[in-house]
């Protein structure tokens, strides 16, 4: 198993390029099953993830070709509509293909993801949905099967804002016969990126970006080109690690306006930030300040970057309390961060971080994929040498991370 080994102490310095983001390429893959025409994709991370969906698809027949950064996916020729234990297990985002096969198809077997690291993580608010656009479910052998002759517009109010129940019933409507309104709807910005592809590809859709998103049904989608949008945690990730490292660094190819929270909290932080069309500049001096905060839906602050805003914490000046709303478990890197020597108390959805002056580099271990970000980040700050065992989390979700942390002056390498 793969390792990373990181001497700490460097400042990180220098400009990076931000990599397309992972949450919007994965749902806008599975878009290309709406149509028998090709889907051209570009700015495509390098990404694990990326990989499995893409394997996913073509076991089901879509044809998919990688030249660099562009993917082009054809789905003229789909003749599976499963997508298997093996594959979900791994990316829970393998869901996204529900919504489209049974719009475009009448049927798909999917696998119920089940338990994860970070929280039990159901899926009921997908199948809901479905039901309510008149789709037939049943549950068998640990599969989601669903038929529908042809799925129904429907009126869908989600309980908890859910994001990628918000994307499949969104692609489901695209083909649905009249009009579906979701409520409650998820407001990132990934939401919005696929919402883009799919309008480029003859969808009818309005009120992306809000909680209410009106979506007219076609009979057939056309094959469109997209580009899909630059990653706002990696950007907020290399952010935070450079604030913690006390660097400068720009960040290319990125966007400031889907960061609003995160530059917020990296201000308070003490980091002086400067924006500049498609890059950021961070400049840190001196020790961080420790912030709270409190992860919730998009706008709010995100759950994707609690971890790596608790490994800045660590080292920070003063007390932080920091509360996880979205998920259970997802404290996990806390055990990691306490073994180099952090002071981290947790009461139910809450960690209380005590600011210490340095941390120690010890052997940790990677569980979840923002959770492997913490720790790297805890690895580039201390003293010594830090490792970090399982980092196949790590490649799920960041291109080349240490190759860029290397470019950035970060003493990091790969133990194969
Ligand atoms: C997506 C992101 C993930 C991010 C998360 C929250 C992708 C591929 N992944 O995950 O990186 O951490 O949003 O921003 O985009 N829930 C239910 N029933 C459901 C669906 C969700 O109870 O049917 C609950 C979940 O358990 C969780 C909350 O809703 O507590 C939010 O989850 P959700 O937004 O669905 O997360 P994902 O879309 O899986």
């Amino acid at each position: 198993m793969q390792k990373l080994a990181i001497q700490g102490g460097n400042r990180l310095n220098g400009e990076v390029r931000i990599s397309g983001a992972k949450n919007a390429a994965l749902p806008i893959m599975c878009a290309a099953l709406l149509t028998a025409d090709e889907l051209r994709l570009d700015n495509m991370p390098d990404l694990h993830d990326v990989a499995t969906m893409r394997k996913l698809l073509e076991q089901m027949g879509v044809k998919a070709v990688l030249q660099g950064n562009q993917m082009t996916l054809h789905g003229a020729h789909v003749d599976k509509l499963e997508a298997p234990y093996d594959m979900v297990k791994t990316m829970r985002a393998a869901v996204l293909v529900l919504g489209p096969l049974v719009a475009r198809f009448g049927e798909a077997r999917v696998s119920l993801p089940g338990g994860c690291a970070i929280g039990s993580r159901p899926v009921d608010l997908h199948i809901k949905g479905l039901q309510a656009m008149g789709a037939e479910i049943s549950i068998e052998h640990g599969y989601i099967h669903a038929r529908a002759k042809r799925l129904k517009g429907a009126r869908i109010f989600f309980d908890i804002v859910s994001v990628t129940g918000t994307e499949n019933l969104m692609m489901a409507a695209t083909l649905a016969d009249g009009v579906t309104l979701l409520e409650n709807a998820a407001r990132e910005p990934e939401v919005v990126d696929l919402a883009h592809c799919l309008r480029a590809m003859g969808a009818k859709i309005s009120g992306d970006g809000t909680d209410t998103i009106t979506i007219t049904g076609a009979d057939k989608l056309h094959g469109a080109s997209h580009r899909i949008m630059p990653d706002r945690i990696e950007s907020g990730t290399f952010l935070v690690a450079a604030a913690a490292s006390g660097g400068s660094i720009t960040l290319t190819d990125t966007r400031a306006d889907i960061l609003d929270t995160v530059l917020e909290k990296l201000t308070e932080a003490g980091a002086q930030i400067r924006v500049e069309g498609d890059r950021i500049h961070l400049q840190m001096n001196g020790r961080p300040k420790s912030v709270n905060l409190r992860t919730a839906p998009y706008p709010a602050f995100p759950t994707d970057m609690q971890a790596q805003f608790m490994a800045l914490n660590t080292i920070a000046e003063g007390s932080a309390m920091m509360v996880e709303t979205i998920f259970e478990n997802r404290f996990m890197h806390v055990q990691e961060m306490r073994r180099l020597g952090a002071q981290i108390d947790i009461e139910g959805n809450t960690a209380l971080v005590r600011g210490v002056t340095h941390l120690e580099g010890a052997t940790v271990m990677a569980t979840d994929l923002r959770a492997s970000a913490s720790l790297v980040i805890a690895g580039l700050v201390a003293q010594g040498e830090t490792v970090i065992d399982r980092i196949y989390h790590l490649d799920r979700g960041y291109e080349h991370i240490e190759a860029k942390l290397s470019q950035l002056g970060a003493n990091i390498r790969r133990i194969k």
